[in-house]
Formats: structure tokens, sequence, C-alpha cells
């Protein structure tokens, strides 16, 4: 995929005069995308919003990119199907490039179910600037949570192809963080993240 040419013909690469050094130097910190991975119901969003509060509060511009929500839509047009998951994935990894690259950290709760897509988004941008966070919970807990009673409809046959119980998950094989949310809380996990955003000389944190 990567290698692939865009479609268009005839297109130039303009560079600009405002670098995105000279847009984290008016920022104070570094661009760069938090990119939480795991099932339905494993706490990525709350993760997601307990770190953009964090951040906030810090003085970090922060933005959520959620997988609910941007399906309604940038991505109104794509189903769960594993070409659409690709899809899926592949523009909002480019929407994390574009933020990252305007010096804002940018904090993405998607399923993302597929090992080739995350490495896509990872290998479209510099390594130092891509933290990937596996929000891990054992199936059994995610489907007990089952926060939007999708679990009950996946079992019943009502949602088909729906992750952890008729669709795949790939677990991440080298994430830069693991965090087990059936023991960890969102604000203990907002913290790791922030430490390892620190580690990468993305923030400036010392807790
Ligand atoms: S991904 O697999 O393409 O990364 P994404 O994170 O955008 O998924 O969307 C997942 C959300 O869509 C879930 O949190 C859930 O609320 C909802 N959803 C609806 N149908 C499905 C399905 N078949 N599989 C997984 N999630 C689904």
């Amino acid at each position: 995929m990567l290698e692939d040419d865009p479609k268009s013909q005839h297109i130039t690469w303009h560079h600009h005069h405002v670098t995105r050094a000279d847009r984290e130097r008016l920022l104070g910190h570094r661009g760069a995308t938090v990119w939480l991975t795991g099932l339905s119901g494993s706490g990525k969003s709350t993760i997601a919003d307990a770190l953009a509060a964090r951040l906030h509060d810090m003085g970090v511009l922060t933005a959520i990119l959620d997988g609910d929500n941007v399906r309604h839509g940038l991505n109104r047009d794509l189903g769960f199907s594993p070409e659409d998951r690709k899809e899926n994935i592949r523009r909002i990894a480019e929407v994390a490039k574009l933020f990252s690259s305007f010096g804002v950290v940018n904090i993405l709760a998607f399923i993302s179910p597929y090992r080739e897509d995350r490495d896509f988004a990872r290998s479209i941008r510099g390594e130092d600037d891509f933290l990937e966070v596996y929000v891990k919970v054992p199936l059994e807990v995610a489907e007990e949570r089952d926060p939007k009673g999708l679990y009950a409809k996946a079992r019943s046959g009502e949602i088909p192809s729906f992750t952890g119980i008729s669709a795949p998950y790939e677990e991440p094989l080298h994430p830069e963080l693991v965090l087990d949310t059936d023991v960890l809380s969102p604000e203990e996990g907002a913290e790791r993240i922030l430490v390892a955003l620190a580690e990468k000389n993305i923030i400036d944190y010392r807790p």
C-alpha cells in the first residue's frame, strides 16, 4: 500500500514557509500520535479523554480522534468489512500524521484490529513521534462491561463481524506501552502515557 502511487498524475509537493519546527516552537512541545488499540469496551476512549485532560491542563495542544465519532463524519461511508476497516485506518493514519505535523499531540482511539494496518500508520511517519498503546483487557471483561450493549447483539447475531466475537483482533507484538485496564484505572493509564511521552521528549513532564 505504501508503495502505491497516487491515482492523480502531474501533482507537485509544495513546501511551505512555516515549518513543523516553527509550530512546535510556538507551542512549546512536539507533535505526536498516541495510537490506542484494543477491543471495543477495553477503555480506549476513556483513557483518551483522561489523557487529553491531563495534557490540556499542562498547556499541551491535543486532539482526540475516536472511531465512533469519525465514523459519523469523515468515514461515514465505511462499514466493518476487513477492507473498510483497512480504509478507516489508512485515512485516520494520514489525519494523525497531519495533526502531528501541526505540532498537536493527537490521541487516537480505534479498535484497529489488524497489525498490518497499525504498522502502516507507523511506517508513514517518524518512529519517534508515534506511540502504539495496547489497551489490553480479556475478552470476557470487555464483554461483561459491554457499555454499549454491542457484545450482546454480536452474540445474538444481530451485529455481524464483531471484533473479538466474529471478527479478529490481532494483538500488537511490540507496542510502546501495554495498559491492562482490568487492573489499571484510566487515570493510571493516562499517567503512564504521559511518562512515555516525556521519555520520547515530546512533552516536558516530571511526575
Ligand atoms: S475499526 O475496527 O475500524 O478500527 P473503529 O474503532 O473505527 O473500528 O469503530 C469501532 C466502534 O464501532 C466500536 O467501539 C463499536 O462501538 C462500533 N461497532 C459497530 N459495529 C462494530 C463491529 N462489527 N465491530 C467492532 N465495532 C463495531
